[in-house]
């Protein structure tokens, strides 16, 4: 009997432990339709206030009158539980408050910028490195954050580009599915799991110019072909919120875009998470000469479908007038309050609404060693003449030089606020923390920061260089280049930094050049000066170990551009997958300095490129060198002959023909030759990092839906055309064996 009892128990525990997630859906759903039902409208207008706080007492007192859904940027853990339990054992409902904050590449343990952790086409890593941020910032009381920006960029003036996964669609679609599998873990329900927020929706990366802020002119063809599929992939991925965009993309702001917030993202991809704007960005359509006031500008948000209103206060001053007048409805608002109390239950705050991490995560030794292993696959070798690296024992020693050597704060990069510099592991410390015994190393700046004109500490750095074996220099951008508002009309290094580079090769000794930037530069001189150029963006908390390991040839760099490297900014924007013109480039057109004096207006030949920097990239996308030597044979297709329900199967042989073990990212591209609209000359359609032991070989497979070969076509339907692709597997964007196939319906 007493048997029977305990089986019985055991049982009902494991039902309730193992409840299904529709049951889990529907007794969700059942709790929000309670709670809103109890709900006045002034207090479901507070649901949908996100107040970033200066006060705590103001703060306090409103959490208590229902008045506050939301808040971004308290990170005091002593706080957060104060207001917590302000809000649920005070306010009338208890409902707890959603704290938010900017976790977008670490915490306190700093990860590579976005576009550095693009670099290493490993979402495995870039998802760690997720869950390191989402461990950390829950220790603090954090449950949801304002990232993946899944943004395409395609123009490096633009400072964002650093907090983007690039230019490529596909890669974004990628690396942001890893970022919210990170943040959010296995369940929102987890006391470590952070609600992920895919931004900014949509098009802000073609912000006109690279200029940030700036209005975008996408037609809604590009708009579905190349910006929106990352944010499929996001929804698709289970990511629990998204944030409007501040850019009006042709006369229409993102936070009062219904087509997007409604019709794309409600009704074509059945989206059931929560809907944020962007700061202040209700109240910014004043500006945008869109609304015309407060109350305007609050309307035509929520009738689009924002549910939370990021700061500026308009929805919680004017919404209950407009109930009133009848110009929101109440199921707009409810619908709203669903979204937002749906992700409050999913998060498990009613059940935990306390801090549960504890705070000795932050810092871990096991974060550290993620944060260098994903520096070290982000770092692109972009040049190694004569096997400049790695170093050898014959190297005695090295001249540590250049502004960002030994600049904790600006290897942190963009986004960074809570990050702290006292723990980031600079080059020169790690050089000579650990190769200071087989090296000697000296240290001379040269210049005090990247924007430094005063080239008086330049001679010392070329004495440094003179007495060194080799010279290793650490340029490119501090932290405040890139980022959010600010961007830049011009990409050369700043400063003196180029005049350091020339100086130090002068002397005729090896120069090895690192990069550490929030975006891609025009290096081309610099490159041409160095014996060996490094690029690692801005690679955090971790990147100087990382780096001296790639110096001294512990780590083989793995890293490949995810963005297209201009040779002069004027070629901005720039990517790989643009569409051809009717009058391509040759790859012998005749440059400027070529062109005899009084030639003839059309001497030149009349195809697309520019006179000055021609019509190839300087290191295109995909591109990154190795210490060893990478071979491609016997591309085979299984059939070049395909049905749309088909799949191309490709394999490819890969040698490791140098003399280090080594990874190489195996890229395959496709161009659909002939479109009822034009197509791109290519477009990534998968990638494998595959490891090999020197002298190793491996046959390396790909098997991809014919499905993934569709596009918005001439009608705008979705769907695959039949008629002949031509694929590439290679090593980068510009090279690669090719093979040709058609698809029949
Ligand atoms: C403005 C930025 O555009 C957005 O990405 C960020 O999440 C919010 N500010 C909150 O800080």
């Amino acid at each position: 009997m007493k048997k029977n009892i305990l089986y019985a128990i055991a049982l009902a525990v494991s039902f309730v432990g193992c409840s299904r997630p529709q049951d889990k859906r529907t007794e969700i759903e059942n709790k929000v339709e309670t709670l809103l039902h109890k709900m006045t409208l002034e207090e479901k207008l507070g649901q949908m206030n996100q107040l970033s706080p200066w006060n705590f007492e103001e703060l306090a007192d409103r959490v208590r009158k229902g008045e506050v859904g939301s808040i971004l940027n308290v990170v005091n853990s002593e706080e957060i539980n104060k207001i917590q339990n302000i809000a649920v054992e005070e306010s009338r409902l208890g409902i707890p408050i959603l704290v938010s904050r900017d976790v977008i590449h670490g915490y306190k343990t700093i990860f590579p910028i976005p576009l550095g952790q693009a670099a290493t086409f490993n979402p495995e890593v870039v998802e760690k490195g997720a869950r390191v941020a989402a461990v950390e910032a829950s220790a603090d009381g954090i449950r949801w954050t304002f990232a993946p920006m899944i943004d395409v960029s395609r123009d490096p003036r633009w400072g964002r580009i650093a907090e983007s996964c690039g230019e490529d669609p596909y890669l974004n679609a990628v690396m942001g599915t890893a970022m919210i599998k990170g943040f959010q873990g296995d369940s929102l329900n987890d006391p470590t799991a952070i609600a992920a927020c895919a931004k900014h929706f949509v098009a802000y990366g073609a912000s006109e110019g690279g200029k940030d802020y700036n209005s975008t002119f996408i037609p809604e063809r590009v708009l579905r072909n190349v910006y929106l599929p990352p944010f499929k992939a996001a929804v698709d991925a289970g990511c629990a919120t998204f944030m409007t965009s501040f850019n009006d993309n042709d006369g229409i702001p993102g936070t009062a875009n219904k087509f997007v917030l409604k019709d794309i993202l409600r009704d074509e991809w059945k989206f059931d998470g929560m809907v944020v704007t962007d700061w202040t960005s209700t109240a910014e359509m004043i500006n945008h000469g869109f609304c015309t006031d407060g109350k305007d500008a609050a309307e035509k948000s929520v009738n689009a479908g924002v549910d939370m209103e990021m700061v500026s206060e308009t929805f919680i001053k004017n919404l209950k007038q407009s109930v009133a007048e009848g110009k929101v409805s109440m199921e707009t608002i409810d619908n709203a309050v669903r979204n937002i109390l749906r992700l409050k239950f999913r998060l498990g705050l009613f059940e935990n609404p306390y801090i549960v991490t504890p705070q000795s995560v932050k810092y871990a030794e096991e974060h550290l060693l993620a944060a260098k292993t994903a520096a070290e696959q982000s770092v692109i070798l972009l040049k190694n003449d004569a096997q400049t690296l790695p170093l050898t024992d014959k190297v005695k020693t090295v001249a540590v030089v250049g502004p960002m050597a030994d600049a904790p704060y600006e290897q942190m990069g963009t986004w960074v606020f809570d990050g702290e510099k006292e723990h980031t592991q600079t080059p020169l410390k790690a050089i000579r923390e650990m190769y200071g015994d087989k090296v000697n190393v000296i240290f001379e700046q040269g210049l005090a920061y990247s924007r430094d004109k005063n080239t008086s500490g330049i001679a010392k750095a070329v004495n440094a260089a003179r007495r060194a074996d080799v010279v290793v220099c650490f340029v490119g951008e501090e932290s405040i280049l890139s980022g959010e508002a600010h961007s830049l009309a011009n990409l050369d290094l700043q400063g003196a930094q180029s005049q350091l580079i020339k100086s130090l090769a002068a002397t005729g000794k090896p120069v090895v050049t690192v990069v550490m930037a929030g975006r891609q530069l025009t290096i081309s001189d610099e490159v041409e000066a160095s014996d060996a150029v490094l690029y690692s963006f801005h690679p955090g908390t971790m990147g100087g170990p990382a780096i001296a390991d790639i110096l001294f040839g512990k780590v083989n760099p793995s890293g490949k551009t995810p963005v297209t490297f201009p040779r002069m900014t004027g070629q901005a924007p720039i990517y790989y997958a643009h569409n051809n013109t009717g009058r391509p480039a040759n790859p012998t057109e005749m440059l400027i300095d070529e062109i005899p004096v009084e030639a003839g207006q059309t001497s030149v030949g009349c195809r697309s490129f520019y006179l000055d920097a021609g019509n190839s990239p300087l290191f295109p996308f995909g591109y990154g060198l190795s210490y060893t030597n990478f071979e491609y044979s016997d591309l085979k297709l299984a059939s070049d002959k395909l049905t749309v329900d088909g799949e191309v199967n490709v394999s490819v042989n890969l040698k490791n023909a140098g003399k280090y073990d080594g990874t190489e990212v195996v890229q395959l591209y496709v161009q659909d030759k002939v479109g009822s609209v034009t197509r791109p000359v290519k477009e990534l359609k998968a990638f494998q990092r595959v490891e090999l032991k020197a002298g190793e070989s491996k046959t390396v497979t790909f098997s991809l839906p014919v499905s993934d070969l569709a596009f918005w076509r001439y009608d705008m339907s979705y769907g695959v055309e039949a008629g002949d692709f031509k694929l590439w597997v290679g090593t980068n964007s510009a090279e690669g064996l090719s093979a040709e196939f058609s698809v029949m319906n």
